[in-house]
């Protein structure tokens, strides 16, 4: 049990660690809560005009994920899907910002890719072909997400499936926003400055 506490802790405290925000004040680009959806999250920081900085800020925010579930899964054997967990967690809640983060997409994929990686190539497919179909950022990731769970026990990850179909369904409740716009037809597309 205090392997799994120490899981618990370090995968949270790496998954707050909110990257969109710190790459885009280093990089002194307009206020990320200010622009597009106001999200920290690599998407809304491309509304920013800066690729370089989506692209570290959704491979940093993958890599914390992975990194997590990976340093559990050494500790405990659900050590893997308490410190993903808790990393998603983090990111979405992080105590360095009053709780208000992210969105959680970024860092559900790291998790994913540390806990199953056959699973993390398949959610990058389905969100790069949805998102290449719709060309809406968060239908992509709403669809890659829900599918997760599903691939996970269709490879036999039963206990893995079920943390990450909360996982999912916490991706689902904070994009209730986008949901909202793209239901209204009114979400930005990909490409389409904020
Ligand atoms: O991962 C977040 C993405 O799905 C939506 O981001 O900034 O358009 O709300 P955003």
């Amino acid at each position: 049990i205090i392997y799994d506490i120490v899981a618990l802790a370090i995968g949270y405290l790496l998954g707050s660690i909110p990257f969109g925000l710190l790459l885009t004040r280093v990089a002194g680009t307009t206020d990320l809560r200010a622009i597009g959806s106001g999200n920290i999250g690599a998407t809304n920081v491309l509304r920013t005009g800066r690729k370089d900085l989506a692209a570290a800020t959704l491979l940093l925010d993958a890599l914390k994920g992975a990194a997590a579930a990976l340093i559990g899964a050494s500790l405990s054997p659900e050590g893997g899907m308490i410190a993903g967990l808790a990393a998603f967690i983090g990111h979405i809640a992080p105590v360095w910002l009053q709780f208000k983060g992210g969105k959680g997409v970024a860092t559900f994929l790291g998790v994913l890719f540390g806990l199953s990686w056959p699973a993390a190539l398949i959610f990058c497919a389905v969100w790069l072909s949805a998102a290449a179909l719709w060309r809406y950022s968060s239908l992509g990731a709403l669809t890659a997400s829900a599918t997760a769970p599903l691939v996970l026990f269709m490879l036999g990850h039963r206990a893995e499936a079920f943390v990450v179909a909360a996982m999912a369904a916490i991706v689902f409740y904070r994009h209730r926003e986008n949901i909202a716009r793209l239901r209204a037809g009114t979400e930005t597309r990909i490409g389409q400055k904020a």
